[in-house]
This record gives structure tokens, C-alpha cells and sequence, in this order.
């Protein structure tokens, strides 16, 4: 099951076969040019122990296998990095593509630092493990193949004595590995405590410098920090500790060596060049023994990023794009019937067994208390989030029947959070649209009461907003969202609270705006304010989920419902 994860890698691995197919090859090579070095060296030295002192040919053989073999191992290690590149680039664009295709429901339930860390880190572990996880693992498998291959080539009686302390050299390995991993762990859990002690500091920094709160929070990542100091050193400890024990183990096997390779060169049995290339040959098959350990630690770190990340890449789409209905003209009719929607782990269905109707060009305010579900019955209508029951119409048409893109580009949505993204000002306002010309959008932001504020900017739409770029109030926030759904001209508008941080002022023209640019056009918009409220054709009350009012404002507020206590409390009734 758990091998599993990683055999999923191959499909990913195979489409840059090219590449990874010349690097086993190249690596094989190399390692062929490699082990040909020593026995050139034995003839030398056999040579020179017999007084013959021509050694120009083993000489010159040893000088171009040693740089044929330079230049084949870098090129291999060029193509397989290129191999595990690519495949790192087409697992982040798969999870990318995977990302946009979920809906509020898997966004609500995986936070953004979770999904920046399947990205970048448990995508770079399994780079990693493609580049240099096939390296060691080729080079374990290769010098031990030729490495043996050449020791019983050249005295089999003493090849056999090399293998008893590989076992041991092997185990030893592991556990050094094993130690090493769990103190690299611990360094950096401490160390995420303490970034994460310094962002939560410097990102509540306001409210802890307003409560006196720097004694606090400085024991607090003191605490952290040297914490952080204890597991650095402790690593530091055991790094050294293990990769000092490693070479006096691999000494044993050379001492197993020399002595019975000793006495075969005593009697005869074996030169003293191939005992010099026999050691050379331990070497090689001891060497790639001790990244065994390294090479099961990326192993074991790969399957758990390799399930993090296809535990992703295998959801399905979480709102289906099925529909294919189309129609030439879009005139912006809602029916929902016995609709019920429910999160994903919340105790309660956020709305339940609405009833509404809504006419083409028909202006409805949505009222009621926080938590009602206004800003749930909004995100259901461009199918940001699925019902659990019920149904909905658009124009008299089922809204899985509509491409999702159509369907989309009809139903204007500007949500609660007036996010701005990190660019021109224009662009985020023409978000949609790139290339709309400036006087349109300045159009559309005026109709938002956005205008004066963007013709007051020394570089107008040319201003960055959004991370690092100007910071605009609340309400401009507020106002760039607005012009950005209003630009769209779509035959339905949703407003999600989108005049909350504006004054009643700025209000009104909004309202005047608005409908001057949306006559004929349905709209529905969220708002607090019954004085807001009363210009819509009717109000929809929302309460717990359910629609407990519909009307107009004097019908409402002639009742003795929620709306009636909110204008009489507003002054509006
Ligand atoms: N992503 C979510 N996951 C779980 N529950 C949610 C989520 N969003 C909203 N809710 C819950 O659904 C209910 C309605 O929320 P919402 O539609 O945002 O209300 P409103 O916009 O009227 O203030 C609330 O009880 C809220 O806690
Ligand atoms: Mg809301």
C-alpha cells in the first residue's frame, strides 16, 4: 500500500524516459571507466615491481578513462536533474490544475500554508528522490556489481571475505541514517516553532504592543529559540559521532584484506598490483553501502510527500463541468426549490429547504443576521459550492446543465472579502477582460463612486495595488471589488455586503450608480442597512437558514418580523 505511493511516481518518471534511460546508461558507463582505472593501475605497478619501467600506456590508459569518465558522469547527472525538473514541473501543474478545480467545501477544510507546503516541499522531496535517489540507487547497484565482478576477476578466494562485514557496514548505515533523520526532524520542528512564534508576533503586532503584551510573547520565543539551539547541536553531535564511526568500520574490511591478500601475495598466487586494484575495488562496493542509509531515508520521506500530494491529485472535480446547454441570450431568471446546503463537518445545514424566485431584471435585497446564510445562498449560485438537496434554476434551466464558464460569466459574484491582487490597479479591476480599455473601466468605476479615488492616484489605473503595492481603506477595497463585478455587465450580480465599509453617502451614489448601469438586469445584493434595502424591488430575510420574510420594504415593515425591528431600530420605518 504504502509502495505503492511511490510506484505512482513512474507514469510521472516514464514520460521523461529519455532522459533518465541516458543517465542509467551513462552512469553504467561510468562506472565501467571507473573500475578499468585500478587495473591499469595493477598492471603499473606490476610493471614496476618486475623493473620494467615503461608505464606510459597504463599511464596514459588511467589519464583518458579518468576524464572520459568526468565528462560522462556529469552529463549524466545533467540529464537525470533535468528528468527530475521536469517531473517536479508536471506534478506542481497537475496539483495547480487539481487546486482550481475544488470548490469552498475542500477550501474550507485545507489551509493555504497545507497547500504551499504540498507544492514546493513534498514536490522538491520527490525531486530529490528522482535525482538523487536514482543516483545512489544506481550507483549502489552498479559499483557493486562491477566492483564484485572485478574482485572475483581478480582473486575469488579473497572476494568472498569481503562480504561478512558489509552486513554489518549495511545495518550500521541504517541506523546512523535512522538517527540522523530524527535529529534533522526535531531541528526542524524547533525551527518552524520559532518562525511561526515570530509571524504570529509580527503579524498581531498591533494588538500585542496595544495590550503590553512584549514580555509575553519575548519569554515565549525565547523559549522557542532555544529550543531550537538544543536540537541544532544535538544534530551537530550525532552527524559527527555517526560519519566518524563510518570509515573505522569500513577499515575492518581493508584489514580482512591485507592480511589473507598479504599472504597470497606471499605465496605467489596474487600480484602486488591487483592487491593495490583489489583494495581499490572495496572501496567501490563499501563506498555506496554508506548512502544506503540516506538513500531508505529519502525513500521513507518520499512515500509520505508522495501520498500528501496524490491524495490531491487523485480528488475528483469538486463541482463537475458536465453541462452543455446553451442560449443565445441570458435573461437572468433564479428559481431555487427545497434547497439545502450543508459544510462539510458542520453540525447543521447552513440553509435549509429554500423556496425563491427571482424575475429577470428583478433588484432583491437580501437581508438578515450574521450567520444567517446570505453569503452561502450567493457562493451556491455560480456553483462556488453544490446543494445537498434541492434544486436550482437559471432561466428555467438546471445549473449543472450550464458550462460551468458560462454559467459563471452570467452570474457576476463579488464576495464578502474584498481581495485585491498583487498588480495594477486596472488589471484588477478589468479582471476578467485584460485588455478593456481604460475609459471603460473607468466607466464602471464610477458607477462603483470608485472613479475619483482612481483619478486621484498619481499613476491612476497604473497603480500596484495588493501585496507590496499601494494600500487602499476598507471601503476603496470595497469599491474596487464592486467595480470589478460591475464592469462585467453580466445579466446577474450578486453583492456579498459590498457597501458595509462605505459611508450612507458614498452609499446612496453607489445605489444610483448601480442602477442606472444594471437597469433591466437582475441583482442581488447583501446589506445591513433597511434604508439600502428599501430602494430593491423586494426583500429576502434570512434567519438560521431558512427565508423567514419576502416583500417589499413597506410590506415588511409593517409586520413584526426581524426587518420590521431593524427599521424601526434604523429609523426607516
Ligand atoms: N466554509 C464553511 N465551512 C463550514 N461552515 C461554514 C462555512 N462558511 C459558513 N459556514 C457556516 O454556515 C452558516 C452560514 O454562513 P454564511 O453564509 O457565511 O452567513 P452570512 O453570510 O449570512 O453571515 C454559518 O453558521 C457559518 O458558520
Ligand atoms: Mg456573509
Amino acid at each position: 500500500m504504502e509502495a505503492g505511493r511511490l510506484r505512482r511516481l513512474l507514469p510521472w518518471a516514464f514520460r521523461h524516459r529519455g532522459w533518465i534511460g541516458y543517465s542509467l546508461l551513462a552512469f553504467a558507463g561510468a562506472r565501467l571507466l571507473e573500475a578499468s582505472v585500478p587495473l591499469m593501475m595493477a598492471e603499473a605497478i606490476d610493471r614496476l615491481a618486475a623493473k620494467n619501467f615503461d608505464v606510459t600506456g597504463p599511464v596514459l590508459a588511467i589519464a583518458g578513462a579518468v576524464l572520459l569518465r568526468m565528462v560522462v558522469v556529469s552529463s549524466a547527472r545533467i540529464a537525470i536533474r533535468r528528468a527530475a525538473v521536469n517531473v517536479a514541473f508536471d506534478l506542481r501543474r497537475a496539483l495547480f490544475d487539481r487546486l482550481q478545480r475544488q470548490g469552498l467545501t475542500f477550501f474550507g477544510q485545507h489551509t493555504v500554508g497545507d497547500m504551499m507546503t504540498r507544492a514546493v516541499s513534498d514536490i522538491g522531496v520527490l525531486r530529490r528522490l528522482v535525482s538523487v535517489g536514482t543516483i545512489f540507487l544506481v550507483i549502489l547497484v552498479y559499483a557493486t556489481a562491477v566492483g564484485f565482478g572485478a574482485m572475483f576477476y581478480l582473486a575469488p578466494d579473497l572476494a568472498w571475505l569481503v562480504f561478512p562485514p558489509l552486513p554489518f557496514i549495511a545495518v550500521y548505515a541504517l541506523f546512523a541514517a535512522r538517527s540522523m533523520r530524527a535529529a534533522s526532524e526535531a531541528t526542524q520542528e524547533t525551527l518552524s516553532m520559532v518562525t511561526e512564534r515570530a509571524q504570529e508576533t509580527f503579524g498581531g503586532i498591533r494588538t500585542l504592543q496595544a495590550m503590553a503584551r512584549e514580555p509575553f510573547v519575548e519569554a515565549r520565543f525565547g523559549d522557542a529559540n532555544g529550543a531550537y539551539i538544543q536540537a541544532f547541536l544535538n544534530q551537530a553531535r550525532i552527524n559527527s559521532l555517526m560519519t566518524a564511526i563510518m570509515p573505522s568500520l569500513a577499515a575492518i574490511g581493508t584489514l580482512i584484506v591485507l592480511g589473507y591478500g598479504g599472504s597470497l601475495v606471499q605465496q605467489g598466487a596474487l600480484s602486488p598490483g591487483s592487491l593495490v586494484a583489489f583494495f581499490a575495488y572495496v572501496a567501490m562496493v563499501i563506498q555506496p553501502m554508506r548512502s544506503a542509509g540516506t538513500l531508505v531515508n529519502m525513500v521513507q520521506r518520499g512515500r509520505v510527500s508522495a501520498q500528501r500530494l496524490f491524495e490531491i491529485l487523485d480528488l475528483p472535480d469538486e463541482i463537475a463541468d458536465t453541462g452543455t446547454h446553451r442560449a443565445p441570450k441570458i435573461e437572468g431568471a433564479l428559481h431555487l426549490s427545497a434547497m439545502t446546503a450543508r459544510y462539510a463537518r458542520a453540525p447543521r445545514p447552513a440553509l435549509q429547504d429554500l423556496e425563491l424566485t427571482v424575475a429577470p431584471g428583478e433588484v432583491l435585497a437580501l437581508m438578515g443576521p450574521v450567520g444567517a446564510g446570505k453569503s452561502t445562498l450567493l457562493a451556491l449560485l455560480p456553483r462556488l459550492l453544490e446543494p445537498s438537496a434541492g434544486n436550482i434554476t437559471l432561466d428555467g434551466v438546471a445549473l449543472a446543465d450550464w458550462p460551468l464558464a458560462t454559467l459563471r460569466q452570467a452570474l457576476a459574484l463579488v464576495p464578502q472579502d474584498a481581495f485585491l491582487f498583487a498588480d495594477e490597479l486596472g488589471a484588477n479591476l478589468s479582471y476578467d477582460q485584460p485588455d478593456r480599455p481604460a475609459p471603460t473601466i473607468l466607466q464602471a468605476a464610477g458607477a462603483a463612486a470608485f472613479r475619483q479615488t482612481v483619478e486621484r492616484l498619481p499613476r491612476g489605473l497604473d497603480t500596484r495595488v495588493g501585496e507590496r503595492g499601494l494600500t487602499l481603506s476598507g471601503g476603496q477595497r470595497q469599491r474596487a471589488t464592486l467595480t470589478r463585478g460591475l464592469i462585467r455587465g453580466a445579466p446577474v450580480l450578486l453583492l456579498d455586503d459590498c457597501f458595509a465599509a462605505v459611508d450612507t453617502h458614498t452609499e446612496a451614489q453607489i445605489l444610483d450608480g448601480l442602477f442606472e448601469a444594471r437597469h433591466g438586469k437582475t441583482t442581488i445584493f447583501v446589506t445591513h442597512r433597511s434604508a439600502t434595502a428599501q430602494r430593491a424591488d423586494r426583500i429576502a430575510v434570512l434567519e438560521d437558514g431558512a427565508l423567514t420574510a419576502l416583500g417589499t420594504h413597506a410590506a415588511l415593515a409593517h409586520g413584526s418580523g426581524w426587518y420590521a425591528r431593524l427599521a424601526e431600530r434604523q429609523g426607516t420605518a
